[in-house]
């Protein structure tokens, strides 16, 4: 059955059930997106873009292209269109409290005595929730960037990673930063128009692009991973297997952060016990056994 949009400007671009189950076919082996029907008029308003901007006649040519060796950059822009990047200052504040009462002093006072220290931000989006956990961070442990402590932050998508690092938010955004930590960290720019993070915050981040289906080029271990909003647009299966591999990224009593709609499920809940609203702590190993 062909599907078009009753009100849309593009509604003369064709969308049917097989172009749709064809775009469904590559989010989910490329990016582990899981496309419910429901999703189809979002991608048609998403994509029908794509396919003006490339001067297309259909999605059956719009096909085509997405799987030539060298449009990696249609392919990103794909993701782009797929994805929803919402997210903001401290959200979930309570795993922020966590971080603050559970996880930071142990870490501030391994760092202290020289121990590394890593923490993850998985799914960051334009970077609001690493500068979050910078600033609980430098909050606890000013001296931080003198020790080796280190925030990664990745997305897949490399248009929403340039914004992250750009670290430049509009002022509305500031509402969701303690003041004390505005005071800090952040400055007015653009006429007051707009904020930006702080050299301290930035230099305790990484960001980088990084697919979490793909081999994760780093052998960790982190202390303290965030991936939260992220797995719900992916099947329980998918979701199952990214669990264990953070799971195993883990350090023993390492914390994992995931979203208010997400629940840790399959063989990672042998390790992960819940301390708090999706919040979930790694078993400490025994003394002779390995964590991992
Ligand atoms: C809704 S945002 C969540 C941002 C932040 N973690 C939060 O909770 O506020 C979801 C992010 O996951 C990213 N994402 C989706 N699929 C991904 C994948 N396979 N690998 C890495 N990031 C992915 C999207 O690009 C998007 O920026």
């Amino acid at each position: 059955m062909t599907w078009v949009p009753k009100d849309m400007v593009s509604a003369e671009i064709a969308f049917s059930d097989a172009d749709f189950r064809a775009i469904a076919a590559i989010a989910q082996e490329r990016f582990g997106l899981n496309l419910a029907e429901s999703k189809k008029p979002l991608v048609y308003s998403r994509l029908s873009k794509r396919l003006k901007a490339r001067n297309l006649n259909g999605f059956p040519e719009y096909l085509k292209l997405l799987n030539q060796a060298d449009e990696t950059d249609e392919r990103q822009e794909l993701i782009s269109a797929l994805t929803t990047n919402v997210t903001s200052f401290f959200r979930e504040n309570h795993h922020f409290e966590t971080l603050t009462s559970e996880c930071l002093p142990a870490l501030a006072a391994g760092a202290r005595a020289r121990q590394r220290v890593r923490l993850w931000s998985a799914g960051c989006s334009s970077g609001q929730e690493p500068y979050s956990i910078a600033m609980s961070v430098l909050d606890q442990f000013p001296e931080a960037a003198n020790h080796d402590v280190r925030i990664l932050a990745t997305d897949i998508d490399p248009q929403i990673v340039g914004r992250a690092r750009t670290g430049s938010y509009p002022i509305e955004e500031a509402t969701g930063i303690p003041a004390a930590y505005q005071t800090k960290w952040v400055r007015k720019a653009d006429g007051g128009g707009r904020i930006t993070m702080g050299e301290p915050l930035r230099q305790l981040i990484t960001f980088a692009e990084l697919n979490l289906m793909d081999p994760w080029p780093f052998k960790g271990p982190f202390d303290v991973i965030f991936c939260r909003n992220v797995a719900i647009y992916f099947n329980q299966q998918t979701q199952q297997n990214l669990w264990q591999r953070f799971c195993q990224m883990l350090t023993p009593g390492g914390y994992l952060f995931i979203g208010h709609s997400e629940r840790i499920t399959g063989p990672a809940t042998q390790k992960l016990s819940g301390v708090g609203i999706t919040s979930y702590r790694k078993a400490l190993a025994r003394s002779g056994t390995s964590a991992h």
